[in-house]
């Protein structure tokens, strides 16, 4: 099994070049399954019922969420009609038991599920460690081969050391949240992972916001609103290969696409 896995969409050119190279890649890459972080899709911070449609009328299966995940309310309203979007378990603001998924393939079964870093993110309620221990004491009852991990997470430490406590029931870890993509993608000690996938968005940004406000907002003070950056965008995503007669990783490879 194939599954293609994208980084943070961001905003609209986000949206626009998943929107343009999502179909090819899917082709080239024979990916069986497709899942995206969408947790700044909504210009630069949530999503919104009508983005979640999109993304799933343009062949993702799945979308997992980050510490933006409810900074579009109106989606809360719209949670009974979007049982393909994974909320972080150990969010401030759940309510619901929407942090998991069960995604069968052939005799295989994994459960993907969505959890945030504690390091630097006021969202995050409990450490990473309590909350996927939680999770798999919540989701063992559906006997999944594995579990797969949307690790939204700011520093490299926290991500890889997450790998190495639960390596033997986290067969694929990916990071998300910093934007930028690292190039440690490897199967650690059984388990696919990437500390950081990237981003799809505005590639000329600080992360996917606008550069100017950035520096008006943050070396000069000054109070500004949140503005996502435009222009050509670059695409970030993972390729991880599952045996699914072994039902484990043997491979994970980077993908990046810059614009010309
Ligand atoms: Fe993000
Ligand atoms: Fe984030």
């Amino acid at each position: 099994m194939r599954i293609l896995f994208i980084g943070d969409i961001t905003g609209k050119s986000g949206r626009d070049i998943v929107s343009s190279l999502l179909y090819s890649l899917k082709q080239e890459y024979q990916a069986d399954l497709v899942i995206a972080n969408g947790e700044n899709s909504a210009h630069g911070k949530g999503i919104t019922i009508r983005i979640y449609r999109q993304l799933i009328d343009e062949c993702v299966d799945y979308i997992t969420m980050g510490n933006h995940a409810y900074s579009k309310a109106e989606i809360i309203d719209h949670f009974e009609e979007t049982d393909h979007l994974i909320m972080p378990y150990n969010h401030e603001k759940r309510t619901q038991d929407n942090y998991y998924a069960i995604i069968s393939y052939k005799d295989m079964k994994f459960c993907l599920c969505n959890i945030l870093g504690s390091v630097l993110m006021p969202e995050s309620v409990m450490d990473p460690y309590t909350a996927f221990r939680e999770v798999v004491e919540h989701t063992r009852q559906y006997d999944p081969d594995f579990w797969f991990v949307d690790l939204h997470a700011e520093t490299t430490a926290e991500k890889r050391m997450f790998v190495e406590y639960f390596k033997d029931q986290a067969k694929v870890v990916v990071g998300t949240h910093t934007h930028v993509q690292t190039a440690d993608e490897d199967i650690l000690n059984g388990c696919a992972f990437i500390t950081d996938v990237g981003m799809c968005g505005a590639y000329d940004s600080v992360i996917g916001r606008d550069v100017e406000e950035t520096i008006r907002a943050n070396i000069e003070k000054e109070k500004t609103r949140y503005t996502v950056a435009e222009g050509p965008a670059i695409f970030c995503g993972v390729l991880i290969e599952i045996d699914e007669k072994e039902k484990r990783p043997v491979g994970i490879e980077r993908i990046q696409i810059r614009p010309e």
